[in-house]
């Protein structure tokens, strides 16, 4: 049985103080649920402070974005190694605000998971397709594209593949878990496709307008295994409830 994978996305939110308040309301509420993985992505500036808060319980640490090279002189870049060094265990590559707001592509993307999956983190790789392509009819062969391509030459331990559908991305509008379901059955045929039967223990999780209230019957899924959560994982209760999702089924 595959551990489901919980993650908060926290974005460009929340302070080292505000990290540590957050902590130490969520981690009382969470103690003790360890048939999951729960990661917290903290912005860059809060991951040593969350790194310290996290010490001693089962709960995880993302960063939300990595570079490829090791070291040099890439200003303003954040290496593998300093990742490890903070405390990661987990990398979030290829979220669609990366892809929208700075250009990031496909092959951005596998370069960011190669250099990851070497350095011995967890990658969480983010696929999904906008409403313009899901209307037009594109979807699938968009996530085809982004789950090959991001995946070249990467093998398929420490892996996870986050499906977040971008018009559902802070937009309330959560994919029904039928629409979650059919996509997911598709990105597993497709990874199945690039590894055959080492497949398994790669994780496809999804996200966009995760919540309390709806987190029960997207687990259900047959082939969602997790949530990447953003908004919801601000708030230690709401998270809360969320890591603690009951499967349905
Ligand atoms: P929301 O849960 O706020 O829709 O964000 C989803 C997301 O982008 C997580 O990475």
């Amino acid at each position: 049985m595959k551990k489901y994978c919980i993650a908060a996305n926290w974005k460009m939110n929340k302070t080292i103080s505000e990290t540590k308040e957050f902590f130490r309301a969520f981690l009382p509420l969470v103690r003790g649920l360890e048939d999951r993985e729960i990661v917290v992505a903290p912005p860059f500036t809060a991951l040593f402070a969350a790194a310290e808060e996290i010490r001693g319980s089962a709960v995880r640490m993302a960063a939300q974005d990595v570079f490829w090279e090791e070291k040099g002189a890439f200003t303003g870049e954040v290496s593998p190694a300093m990742l490890l060094d903070a405390g990661c265990s987990h990398v979030i590559i290829g979220h669609s605000e990366r892809r929208q707001y700075f250009s990031e592509d496909d092959v951005a993307v596998n370069r960011k998971v190669r250099a990851a999956k070497k350095a011995g983190l967890e990658v969480i790789m983010c696929v999904g397709e906008s409403l313009d392509e899901r209307e037009s009819g594109r979807a699938f062969d968009v996530i085809k594209r982004q789950v090959e391509t991001g995946l070249t030459e990467v093998s398929p331990e420490h892996l996870v593949v986050a499906y977040e559908p971008i018009w559902a991305i802070g937009t309330g509008k959560t994919a029904t878990a039928d629409q979650a379901q059919e996509v997911h059955a598709f990105i597993a045929k497709v990874i199945s496709g690039l590894y055959g039967d080492k497949a398994g223990p790669v994780r496809i999780i999804y996200g966009g307008s995760v919540t309390p209230d709806n987190v029960d019957s997207l687990m259900a899924c047959e082939d969602v295994f997790g949530a990447l959560v953003g908004g919801a994982g601000l708030k230690p209760e709401s998270f809360g409830r969320i890591a603690s999702f009951k499967k349905e089924n």
